[in-house]
């Protein structure tokens, strides 16, 4: 599957932004922006942002966070790299090519690490995730933060549906037209009824060991802000 996802990323890149602002009708950018808002909040210094495709939400950061602070961005796709190397010019952002299942970085470098709308794309399964989460959470300094953006399940059944319907009648056939491969975003779609309720999320963040987690939806539950706290003190490894 991760091959399969790099391909499709390395396909659609050149229309990516494009696609997800004409699918979301500009509302994926207002949430980057709520979700970089809140990581500026805990004035960090270190911040990685994973699987950070074209930029827009290290960048978005990078402007609310302190003098001095420093993002790094990393995702497996070239394509999409560069062009967030593109954007990122006026803004104090890195970007590294690496796969975010194993972080080429030590334990305990990061204030605030980041991710929005990519969590779908990985293994999502609960134990694969856990497994993420976790090494998110190996990378964070004691009392850091983890800031995570993505779809979620809108709480009513009739709402729910209807949210559902429109991914398939209208972000599938767009998405494969705009950015002309129709096997990618027949996948990406497929994701979002897939993804986890907020709450199910959370209990999943807990699991991967972070101490706390608050939970911000966005209309009526169509994607959530989920901020998670590693303990000021662990014990190998792990919050106490
Ligand atoms: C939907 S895009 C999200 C990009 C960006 N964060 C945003 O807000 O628009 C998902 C990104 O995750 C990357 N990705 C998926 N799985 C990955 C993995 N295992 N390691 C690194 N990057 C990955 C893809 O290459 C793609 O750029």
């Amino acid at each position: 599957m991760k091959k399969g996802v790099q391909k499709i990323y390395t396909e659609v890149a050149h229309r990516y932004d494009l696609i997800n602002h004409v699918m979301t009708l500009g509302l994926d950018i207002l949430w980057r922006k709520s979700a970089a808002r809140a990581a500026g909040s805990f004035s960090p210094q270190q911040i990685l942002d994973v699987c950070c495709g074209t930029g827009d939400m290290s960048v978005a950061i990078s402007r609310q966070a302190p003098p001095g602070a420093l993002v790094t961005g990393a995702d497996f796709s070239l394509p999409m790299l560069r062009l967030a190397e593109g954007k990122s010019y006026s803004s104090q952002a890195a970007f590294v090519l690496s796969d975010v299942g194993c972080l080429p970085f030590p334990q305990e470098t990061f204030d605030l690490l980041a991710i929005s709308f990519a969590t779908r794309n990985l293994d999502s399964g609960p134990e694969a995730l856990v497994g993420f989460f976790r090494e998110f959470h190996r990378v964070l300094k004691p009392g850091g933060v983890f800031i995570h953006l993505e779809t979620s399940q809108p709480r009513g059944r009739l709402l729910r549906s209807l949210f559902h319907a429109y991914v398939r009648t209208l972000v599938r056939p767009l998405g494969s037209r705009l950015s002309g491969s129709a096997a990618g975003y027949r996948y990406l779609a497929h994701t979002i009824p897939r993804f986890y309720p907020a709450e199910e999320l959370s209990s999943l963040l807990v699991r991967a060991g972070f101490a706390s987690v608050d939970c911000r939806p966005f209309l009526f539950h169509m994607a959530a802000l989920h901020t998670a706290h590693k303990s000021l003190f662990t014990f190998g490894g792990k919050g106490v």
